[in-house]
C-alpha cells in the first residue's frame, strides 16, 4: 500500500502524476487540513504532524509513504527516516527531484512556502549535484490559500500571481520548479503571465523515482494497461470541503474520512 501526505489538496498533484503515469497500487491520501499550511510552521510542529501521519500509515500497513509536500520534505525528512524508515520506504520530493537537474546550466527559479524557502533546500540539494548552477529561490506562501480556498478568479489573488511570475522572469529564470504540490495548479495562470517561462511540476520526477523502484520491488503494480487501484482519503478535519477543492484535481469518488487519531 502506498501513503501520500500533504497539509491538504496539494499532494493530490503527485497522486495524479502517479496514476498517469501507471502506477498501480492500494492508494491511502492523507490531508493534514487541520493544520495547513504547514509552510508558516515551525520545523518542530511540522516534525509532530507528519510523525502523526507516519504512525497513521504504519498502522494502515503502508509500506511506501511519498511525501507529497515539499514543505516537510525540506524540514523533517531526516528526522522522519531516522524513525520510520525500518518500517516504511520514504520518498521525500525535494531529494529525489534535485539530481534530475545535475546538468542544468540556465539560472534554476523555485517558487515554494516560506518554510521551504528559508531551509534553502533546493538549492542545497541541486548544488550538491551542479555547483555551478545559479538558484533563485521565492516564497509564495499565498498561493497555498489560493488554491485551497479555489481563489483562482479572484482580482488581488491573480495580481499576486502575476507578481511574482514577473519577478522570476524578470531575474532571468527560464525555468521555474514549482516547489510546492499546491502550486501546479496556478501553472497556467502563471504562464499567461510569463509565458517564456518553462514552469515545471517536480512530481513528475519524483513519480520516476517511485517507478523505478517499484519495478524491482513490485513489478506488478506498474500498469500493463489494466488499471487496479483502490483509493482511501482521509483528513484531520472538514472532509466535505476537501472532496469539493480536492475533487477538481482528482476525481474523488468515495467518502473523504475524518481519521480518528485527528478527532482527539
Ligand atoms: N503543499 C505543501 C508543499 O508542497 C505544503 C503547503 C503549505 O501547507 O504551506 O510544500
Amino acid at each position: 500500500m502506498i501513503g501520500l501526505f500533504d497539509s491538504g489538496v496539494g499532494g493530490l498533484s503527485v497522486l495524479r502524476a502517479m496514476v498517469q503515469d501507471g502506477i498501480n497500487d492500494d492508494f491511502i491520501y492523507f490531508g493534514d487540513t487541520k493544520n495547513v499550511p504547514y509552510g508558516t510552521k515551525s520545523k518542530e510542529q511540522i516534525l509532530s504532524y507528519t510523525r502523526e501521519i507516519m504512525e497513521f500509515f504504519v498502522q494502515n500497513k503502508v509500506d511506501c509513504a511519498v511525501m507529497a509536500c515539499n514543505t516537510s520534505s525540506a524540514l523533517v525528512y531526516e528526522e522522519l527516516c531516522a524513525e520510520f524508515s525500518d518500517k516504511i520506504k520514504i520518498f521525500p520530493l525535494i531529494q529525489s527531484v534535485a539530481p534530475f537537474f545535475k546538468d542544468e546550466k540556465e539560472t534554476i527559479g523555485i517558487m515554494a512556502t516560506s518554510a521551504t524557502v528559508k531551509s534553502f533546500a533546493y538549492t542545497r540539494e541541486i548544488k550538491k549535484l551542479n555547483k555551478n548552477v545559479e538558484v533563485i529561490e521565492l516564497e509564495c506562501q499565498d498561493f497555498v490559500r489560493i488554491v485551497e480556498d479555489r481563489l483562482y478568479n479572484d482580482a488581488s489573488a491573480v495580481e499576486y500571481i502575476k507578481k511574482k511570475a514577473e519577478h522570476l522572469k524578470n531575474a532571468g529564470c527560464k525555468k521555474v520548479i514549482l516547489g510546492c504540490t499546491h502550486f501546479p495548479y496556478l501553472a497556467p495562470i502563471l504562464s499567461k503571465f510569463a509565458p517564456a517561462v518553462e514552469f515545471i511540476d517536480p512530481a513528475k520526477y519524483l513519480v520516476d523515482v517511485v517507478k523505478k523502484d517499484l519495478i524491482f520491488s513490485k513489478p506488478a503494480k506498474i500498469s500493463d494497461g489494466r488499471a487496479f487501484s483502490t483509493f482511501k482519503f482521509y483528513v484531520s478535519s472538514a472532509p466535505e470541503e476537501f472532496k469539493k477543492s480536492g475533487s477538481i484535481f482528482f476525481d474523488i469518488k468515495d467518502e473523504v474520512h475524518l481519521a480518528e487519531f485527528a478527532k482527539c
